[in-house]
Formats: C-alpha cells, structure tokens, sequence
C-alpha cells in the first residue's frame, strides 16, 4: 500500500489532501518523519522543480521490479534521473538537434563516459593532436591500462583520415575548433571518412555551445559538452552531456553513464537551466566583444599571430565559415618570438580586469598562457601562446587593460 504522503508535492493528477484530514495517529519521532500534509496541485511556475532525491519512492512492487531506468519513462532511484534532470536532459537535446541526452556531473565526466560506452579492449579511438587535454590524457590511459589502442592525428587532416581509420578504429573524436590552438577541423570530411569505414565521430561541441555549430547537421553521432562554461554562464557549476540521435548509441552511453555512476545534483541541474534562455545573447554579447578585442590585437606589433577561427588566417578558417553561425568569446595570440616566456609572463601577471585561470563562458574575462611545446609534438619554436577569454565587460576597458599589460612587455 502506498503512504499517500508520497505524493507530497505540486503535481496536477496527484491526490491533494488538505489539512482538514483526519490525521494518522502516530508518535512525535514518526512525525518528524513521516507528514500527512499534501499541497494543492496545480502549481505552476517558470523555473522547474528541483526534485532534490536519492531514494525515489515507487507506487508498488510491480513498479519497483519494472527496472524502467532505461527509457527514462519512469523514475528509479535518483542517480537515474529526476524531473528536473530529465527537464534538462529534454532541453539539451534540442538545443543540439539530437533525440536522447545525457548528463555528467563535468564535461570530462562526459568524455569519459562516451569512452567507457563505446570502446573496449582492443578496440582503436583517434584524437585529434589539438584536443582537450585532459581528454589526451584519458586515451593515454586507455592505452596503458584499457588495451585501447589511442592514436593522434593532424586536426586539419580533413579526408587523409581515412587512411588513419584501422579495422579496429571505433571512435574518432573531433573539437571544433581545438579550444586552445584554435585548428577549425573538417568535420564534414572526417565524418564521412569514419562513416565509409564503419566508425562513430564523436564532437567536442564546447565552444560553440551547440549554438554557432550544429554537430548533427555536419554529420557527427554523438555531441558532447561542457555546460560548465555558456550554458550555467556563472563559472559556478561543472557539468557535461552527451547527446545522441541513435537509440542505439544513446543506450550505450548511457549503460557507461549507469555503471559508472554520473549523477548530477538537482541544484546544478537548475543553475544550467536558468542559464539558459539567455545564452544565445550572452554568447553574441561575447563574440562580438572578442572580435573587435582580436581584431584589435592583430593590429599590434607584439603579436605575431590572432588565433580567431572568424578570422581568415586561423588555421581551418574555411571549415568555420562553412559550418558556424558565430563564435563566442575564446581566441588565442601567438607572440612575436623576440619575447621571452619571463615577458610574455609579465604582461598575463599585469592585467587587471582578467582573471588567470581556466575555463570560459562565464562574465569575467580570463587569460591563460600556455607552454604549447610541451603539449604537441608540432610545436616547437613558434612563440608564446596566451588564450583570452573576453567576458561580458566593456569591450573598451578590456582593451585598455591590454594595452598597459602590453606596455610591460
Ligand atoms: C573543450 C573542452 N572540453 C571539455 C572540457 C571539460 O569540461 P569540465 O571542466 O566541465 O570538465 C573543457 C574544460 O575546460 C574544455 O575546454
């Protein structure tokens, strides 16, 4: 028999039990518990629920064993999902164009958890030489400890991948563009090289946000991202998703996603969707702000060279202004080479109105430096690079900041 009180809660449908009941009978410590009291259905209100749960109560054995977890057409035990984190789920997926999605409490949770439901033992995965590298670092593990064959490639390689797809080659992973050396790959080459040879093109969507790129539109299976940055908008939540268009790719995934456990809290589930309906403005309040910051940029003497994928001497700017619709606020310079590493050092450490630190998508702008050469194998001797992340501050200021960092050199 299930306990009314259950059912506490908006929800139209539901029983309603108003005060005036006659009250169960039972003792102060159950009544801590356990409370008759339900509120009136029909509640309704913008911001969605947060069902905050693990343990979720079912209407009777028959649903228990019904082990439904799956198909998200009922609900399990927390970790499986909530209204509120299928309301996201729901959201993302058309957001992306795709049909099922999947969340993960980061964006490398979200790698991860493609990985773990698509390779195994002896199985090939290729990833571009520009990729996360934090997602490098996984298929280096899967390689020393997985029997996963990792292999590397060119990011503008474009259709000369095919003759990197082995029979073995399951997963090629894609990020467009390559979120610190700015490489815009050929997406729709690389999907129909992997497609002709019977493997999945997994997408690292982060930096267009599922807004300046359409994943499924250039033909990848599954797009993954980091709401961590645009979609929460805060730089206050961590949190991944992967989205799909097979049921039968999604229901891989989302075994891994079971077994390894990715729940998400109801809080941060809520935090990205209030994120939500405004990013589209957030993300062209930044992308114009980095444009005219870039642009700005290229005109000086001290860089050598703008890293923008709108800008047509970034590598695969075609690719970009083939596929993309915009561009957000993350670019990278490459200083002229007469600056030593100490100066380049000096201008990040003078800068006042960006924060050094990682990540982007949130108000504050952010800079990072980066020591390119330890982390390619292609980079040697090409100068400094240093990553900015243009916030939602006045494009002026910013660009005065970096004038005085500049004068520091
Ligand atoms: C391109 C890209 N993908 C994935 C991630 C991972 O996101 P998270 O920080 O939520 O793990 C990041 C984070 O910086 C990223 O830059």
């Amino acid at each position: 028999m299930v306990p009314w009180h259950i059912h506490a809660g908006p929800g139209a449908g539901m029983p309603c039990h108003p005060w005036n009941r006659a009250m169960t009978k039972k003792s102060l410590q159950t009544a801590l518990i356990h409370t008759d009291y339900t509120p009136p259905a029909g509640f309704g209100a913008y911001p969605p629920a947060i069902h905050h749960a693990s343990t979720v109560l079912f209407e009777s054995v028959a649903a228990l064993r019904s082990g439904q977890w799956k198909d998200k057409s009922a609900y399990t035990y927390g970790l499986h999902g909530t209204p509120t984190t299928f309301t996201l789920e729901a959201r993302l997926a058309e957001i992306e164009g795709g049909t099922q999605c999947l969340l993960a409490p980061s964006g490398l949770a979200a790698i991860s958890m493609i990985d773990f439901g698509l390779l195994k033992s002896g199985d090939g995965v290729l990833l571009p030489d520009n990729v996360y590298n934090p997602n490098r670092e996984l298929g280096r593990w899967l390689s020393a400890d997985f029997g996963i064959e990792a292999r590397y490639y060119d990011p503008l390689i474009g259709a000369g991948i095919a003759e990197l797809i082995a029979p073995n080659t399951r997963l090629v992973w894609t990020e467009a563009p390559g979120s610190v050396s700015m490489e815009v790959p050929d997406l729709r080459s690389i999907c129909a090289a992997a497609h002709a040879r019977g493997a999945l093109v997994a997408l690292d969507n982060t930096w267009s946000a599922g807004l300046a790129l359409r994943g499924f539109d250039v033909g990848v299976d599954i797009v993954m991202t980091a709401l961590t940055k645009y979609q929460s908008g805060g730089s206050d939540v961590l949190m991944g998703a992967v989205v799909t268009r097979e049921q039968a790719v999604h229901d891989r995934i989302a075994m891994a996603h079971m077994r390894l456990g990715m729940g998400v809290s109801a809080d941060d589930a809520y935090l990205v969707m209030r994120g939500l309906p405004t990013m589209k403005l957030r993300f062209e309040a930044h992308d114009a702000s980095a444009r005219k910051v870039a642009a700005w940029l290229q005109a000086r003497p001290e860089i050598a060279r703008v890293l923008h994928p709108a800008f047509p001497d970034c590598p695969g700017h075609e690719h970009w202004r083939r596929d993309f619709t915009g561009a957000g606020g993350l670019f990278s310079v490459i200083f002229d080479a007469r600056y030593s590493e100490e100066q380049t050092d000096r201008f990040v450490d003078s800068l006042a109105l960006f924060g050094l630190g990682y990540s982007w998508g949130g108000p504050n702008s952010l800079v990072v430096p980066y020591r390119m050469g330890t982390i390619r194998r292609d980079w040697q001797g090409k100068g400094t690079l240093v990553r900015f992340n243009i916030g939602l501050e006045e494009t002026d200021d910013l660009i005065a900041d970096i004038a005085q960092a500049l004068g520091k050199l």
